[in-house]
C-alpha cells in the first residue's frame, strides 16, 4: 500500500515543516552578496530640474524611477539596472548610450479637424494653462464644453464641443480633441472609426456604432500624451459621462467571447506567484467591492487545493494601490493568512482617492517582482522558474496614471517573455457582478490578438469560480495528489470524478471502485465473492486519449478478513456485509491525468494535507470535520459516470433511516435488533430527496467535497428491500468500529 490508514487518537505523521522554497530564500539571503560579484550601474543619471528614487541602490535589478514637477513629466520615466551593469531604459534600444533624463514641459494636444465650426487659436500643441474656443456654423447648435482650458496633467478640461444638426438617428459623436474619424453618417447601424494623431494614445472605443436606442456603442474614444494622466476630481465627471452611455444588454461587444486561450499551469514542481488587484475605485461600488473579495476568497481557495507552492500577493487600488498581502512575505504561501488578509481588505481605504490607476496597480506588482528577483538573485534560475498570474479585477475604466501598457511591457520584460517563455506569465482582466463593465479597455486590459491575455464579464462569483476552473490547466499535474476533481461544468463524468473506476468481468459490468493511488483501487468485498476465476477481471480506469478507458489486469485482490456474508446466518440473517471491503493491486501503475487520479481517504497524510489540518491531527478530527451534521450532502457516481446526489444521515436521522431495514420481513424473519444487520460501519441514505442508486454501482466511492478537495467516506452497497423504499448503505470508511484493521 502506498497509503496508510491511522487510527482515531494517533497523530497523522509530521510532514516537514520546513518549506523548500522558504530555505532556498534562507540559503539565498545569507549567501555572500551575491551581487557584490556583479558589477554596479553607473551614477550619471540625474535629471535637470526633477528627482529620482532607486529600488536597489545601484545594484543589478534596481529600479530608477524619475519624477518631475507638476507641469512637467520626466523623459525617460524609468531605467532599469542590468545584471551586465548597464542601465537599460523601457523602449530605447539596448545597444544606444544613456540618454541624458530631462523634464519635459506637458503640452495638450491640439485638434486635428473641427467639423462644421471653428476653433482658435491654431497651435500644434497647447501649453499648459492654454485656452481653446470653439463656434458652431449656423443651423449647428454646439454640445459639450465652448472653452476648454489645458491643464496641468496634458488632458483638456470639459467635454468635446460637438456641433450638430440633429439629423442623424444617433446623435454627432464628434471628434475629440487629437482624434481622426472616418465615417460621417449617424443613422442606424453606422459605424464610425477614430484613431489618434502622432504620438498620442487612444482611450476608449476606437470603433462605434450606432444602435437601435439613439446611443453610440462604447465610450467616447479620448486622445492621450502618453504621459497624461487624471486628476481624482475628473472621476465624477467621467463617470456620469459613461453612464449615460451604458449600454445594458445590448451592448455588442459583450456577446463576442473570447476564445479562453491560454492558461493558468499547476505543476507540482515550480512555484507560481499570482497577484491579485482588486477595483476599489468610485465607479465600482461598496457591493462590488465585497463581490469582488468573495470571487477573489474563491479563487485563492481552490488554488491552494492543488498544494502546490504558490504565493498569492493581493493588492486593493483606487487612485494608489495599496498591497495587502505582498509576494515577500513568508504569509503569501500560507492559505490561513492570505484569506485572513483578503477578509480584512476594506473598500474604505481608498475614501480619499477614488479615481481608478490600473497603471500604478499593475507598476506595484512590477516593483514587487523586482524585489523578489533582486532577493532570489538576479542571474539564479529560482526567479527564472516562478510562474505569474496576475488577476485584476475591476471594471476596467482606468481614468488615472494614463494607459496601463507600460507597465505590463515592464513586467513582460523582467519575467524576460518571449516566445519560448510565454506561459510564464498570464494577465486577466475580469469583471465581475452588475457593473457598468467597460468592455473595451477591460478587453485592451486582459487580452491581445496572441491569445496571451484574457478579459471576462462575469455575473456573479460562482460564475467567476466556473471560469476560474477553466483557466486552470492541471495536464502538467502528474502526481498522485487524492481528491482533486474538475468542477468545471464543462469538465466531462470522468474529468469530475477521476478516481472512479469500473471493475468488470470478462464481459458484463459488475462493480466500481476508486482509486486511491495509482497502483491501488478500494472496492466492495462482495463484488469477488461469486467470482470463479478473478485473472478474467479488468479494472478500467479513465483514459484521456480515449473515452472507453484504460483496462489493467488485478494482480492481487485483498479481502477484508472480517468479510463473510453468512456470518449471521445462525441469527437469521441471510446477508451479512460487515467489512464488505476489497482492495484489488492493478498489475501496472496508474499514469496520473485529468482522467485518473486517486480520491482522498480519511485518516491519511494526504487527506489531512487536503483538509488543509495542522499536522498532529487525529482520526477524530478527521471524521468530526466530514460527518459534522444530521444530514450530509454526498455524492456517487451513477452507472452512467454522472455525479448523484445523497445524503447521508447521522444521530437520529440515521436511526430512523435504517429502521426501513428491519421492516423487510422477507429478508430479515426473525431480525430484532437492527444493529446486528446494520453495524455501526453503515452510512445511511435513501430518502425522498436523494437520488436512488442502481445495481451495478456497488463498490464505488461514496463521497463528499470539503475545501474543493473530494474524501471518500464510505464504498457503495445497495440493498433492495422488498418494502418498497430503498435506503443505500455507505459502508462508513471512518466511522466507529475500525473494521478496516485488516487493511
Ligand atoms: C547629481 O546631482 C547631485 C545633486 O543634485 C550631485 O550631488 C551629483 O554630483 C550629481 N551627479 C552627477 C553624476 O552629475
Ligand atoms: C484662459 O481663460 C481664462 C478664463 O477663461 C483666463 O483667465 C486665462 O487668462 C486664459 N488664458 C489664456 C492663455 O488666454
Ligand atoms: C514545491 O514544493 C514541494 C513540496 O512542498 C517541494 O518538493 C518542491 O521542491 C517545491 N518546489 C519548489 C521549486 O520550491
Ligand atoms: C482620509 O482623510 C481623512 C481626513 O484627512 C482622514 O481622517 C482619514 O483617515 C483618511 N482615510 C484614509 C483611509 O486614509
Ligand atoms: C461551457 O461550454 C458552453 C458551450 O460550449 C459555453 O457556452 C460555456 O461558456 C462554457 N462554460 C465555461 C465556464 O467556459
Ligand atoms: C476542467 O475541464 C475543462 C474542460 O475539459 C478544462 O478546460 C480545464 O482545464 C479543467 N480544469 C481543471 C482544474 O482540471
Ligand atoms: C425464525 O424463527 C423461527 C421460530 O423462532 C424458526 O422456526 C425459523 O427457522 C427462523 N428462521 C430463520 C431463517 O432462522
Ligand atoms: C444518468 O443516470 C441518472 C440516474 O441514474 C439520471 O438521473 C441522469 O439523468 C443520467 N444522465 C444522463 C446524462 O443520461
Ligand atoms: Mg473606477
Amino acid at each position: 500500500m502506498t497509503f496508510s490508514l491511522f487510527w482515531l487518537g494517533s497523530p497523522c505523521p509530521g510532514v516537514d515543516t520546513m518549506d523548500p522554497q522558504m530555505a532556498l530564500l534562507y540559503l539565498l539571503l545569507l549567501g555572500p552578496g551575491l551581487a557584490a560579484t556583479v558589477p554596479s550601474c553607473p551614477q550619471n543619471v540625474n535629471i535637470s530640474g526633477g528627482t529620482f528614487t532607486l529600488s536597489h541602490g545601484w545594484a543589478p535589478g534596481s529600479l530608477l524611477t524619475y519624477s518631475c514637477p507638476q507641469g512637467s513629466y520626466p523623459v525617460p520615466a524609468s531605467r532599469l539596472c542590468k545584471s551586465s551593469g548597464r542601465w537599460q531604459t523601457p523602449g530605447s534600444p539596448r545597444s544606444t548610450r544613456l540618454t541624458k533624463a530631462v523634464c519635459r514641459p506637458v503640452r495638450c494636444p491640439a485638434p486635428v479637424t473641427f467639423e462644421n465650426g471653428v476653433y482658435t487659436p491654431r497651435l500644434g500643441s497647447h501649453p499648459v494653462g492654454g485656452n481653446l474656443s470653439f463656434i458652431c456654423e449656423d443651423g449647428f447648435t454646439l454640445r459639450g464644453s465652448p472653452v476648454r482650458h489645458c491643464r496641468p496633467n496634458g488632458m483638456w478640461d470639459g467635454e468635446t464641443a460637438v456641433c450638430d444638426n440633429g439629423a442623424g438617428h444617433c446623435p454627432n459623436p464628434g471628434i475629440s480633441v487629437g482624434a481622426v474619424r472616418t465615417g460621417s453618417r449617424f443613422g442606424l447601424g453606422d459605424k464610425v472609426s477614430y484613431r489618434c494623431s502622432s504620438n498620442l494614445v487612444l482611450t476608449g472605443s476606437s470603433e462605434r456604432e450606432c444602435l437601435g436606442n439613439g446611443v453610440w456603442s462604447g465610450t467616447e474614444p479620448i486622445c492621450r500624451q502618453p504621459y497624461s494622466y487624471d486628476f481624482p476630481e475628473d472621476v465624477a465627471p467621467a463617470l456620469s459621462i459613461s453612464l449615460s452611455h451604458v449600454l445594458g444588454a445590448t451592448n455588442p461587444t459583450q456577446k463576442k467571447k473570447e476564445n479562453l486561450g491560454r492558461k493558468i499551469q499547476i505543476q507540482r514542481s515550480g512555484h507560481l506567484n499570482f497577484y491579485l488587484l482588486l477595483d476599489a475605485s468610485q465607479s465600482v461600488s461598496k457591493d462590488d467591492f465585497e463581490i469582488f473579495k468573495k470571487s477573489a476568497f474563491l479563487m485563492v481557495d481552490r488554488l491552494f487545493s492543488f498544494e502546490v507552492n504558490v504565493s498569492v500577493a493581493i493588492i486593493t487600488f483606487a487612485s494608489r494601490p495599496k498591497t495587502i498581502m505582498s509576494i515577500l512575505s513568508d504569509k503569501s504561501r500560507d492559505v490561513t493568512e492570505v484569506l485572513y488578509s483578503l477578509q480584512n481588505a476594506n473598500y474604505k481605504d481608498h475614501e480619499n482617492g477614488t479615481g481608478t490607476n490600473i497603471y500604478e496597480a499593475l507598476n506595484s506588482v512590477y516593483i514587487m517582482m523586482n524585489n523578489q528577483m533582486q532577493r532570489l538573485g538576479i542571474v539564479t534560475s529560482a526567479w527564472k522558474e516562478i510562474r505569474h498570474a496576475i488577476i485584476i479585477l475591476t471594471d476596467g475604466k482606468s481614468n488615472m496614471g494614463g494607459s496601463p501598457k507600460p507597465a505590463i511591457d515592464n513586467i513582460k520584460e523582467i519575467v524576460d517573455i518571449k516566445q519560448n517563455r510565454n506561459d510564464y506569465l498570464d494577465i486577466y482582466a475580469i469583471g465581475v457582478g452588475k457593473l457598468d463593465v467597460d468592455w473595451k479597455e477591460l478587453n485592451e486590459l486582459g487580452s491581445k490578438k496572441d491569445g496571451e491575455r484574457h478579459a471576462f464579464i462575469l455575473q456573479d462569483p460562482q460564475a467567476l469560480h466556473q471560469a476560474f476552473e477553466h483557466m486552470l490547466d492541471v495536464s502538467k499535474f502528474t502526481d498522485t495528489i487524492c481528491g482533486v476533481g474538475n468542477m468545471s461544468a464543462n469538465a466531462s463524468d470522468q474529468e469530475r470524478t477521476p478516481w472512479h473506476v469500473t471493475i468488470k468481468p470478462k464481459n458484463n459490468e459488475a462493480c466500481r471502485g476508486a482509486l486511491v493511488s495509482d497502483q491501488w483501487v478500494l472496492t466492495a468485498a462482495h463484488c469477488f465473492h461469486n467470482a470463479k476465476d478473478r485473472s478474467l477481471w479488468r479494472v478500467n480506469v479513465g483514459d484521456p486519449n480515449s473515452q472507453w478507458g484504460k483496462e489493467f489486469l488485478i494482480e492481487k485482490v485483498e479481502i477484508s478478513p472480517g468479510f463473510d456474508v453468512y456470518a449471521k446466518k445462525d441469527q437469521g440473517i441471510q446477508e451479512f456485509y460487515g467489512d464488505d471491503i476489497a482492495l484489488l493491486k492493478l498489475a501496472q501503475k496508474v499514469k496520473m491525468s485529468t482522467h485518473a487520479r486517486p480520491i482522498c481517504i480519511p485518516c491519511t497524510v494526504e487527506a489531512n494535507m487536503a483538509l488543509r489540518r495542522p499536522q498532529h491531527s487525529t482520526c477524530q478530527d478527521h471524521e468530526t470535520e466530514l460527518l459534522n451534521q444530521q444530514s450530509i450532502p454526498a455524492h456517487f457516481v451513477a452507472l452512467n459516470g454522472s455525479k448523484l446526489n445523497i445524503n447521508l444521515k447521522t444521530g437520529e436521522e440515521r436511526s430512523d433511516c435504517i429502521k426501513v431495514v428491519s421492516q423487510d420481513k422477507k429478508k430479515f424473519p426473525n431480525l430484532t435488533d437492527v444493529s446486528e444487520v446494520v453495524t455501526d460501519q453503515f452510512l445511511c441514505s435513501g430518502t425522498q430527496e436523494d437520488d436512488n442508486p442502481c445495481k451495478g454501482e456497488s463498490g464505488g466511492a461514496v463521497f463528499l467535497e470539503r475545501r474543493f478537495r473530494f474524501f471518500q467516506v464510505g464504498t457503495g452497497k445497495l440493498t433492495r428491500l422488498s418494502t418498497g423504499t430503498q435506503p443505500s448503505w455507505g459502508r462508513g470508511g471512518d466511522g466507529g468500529g475500525g473494521g478496516e484493521g485488516g487493511l
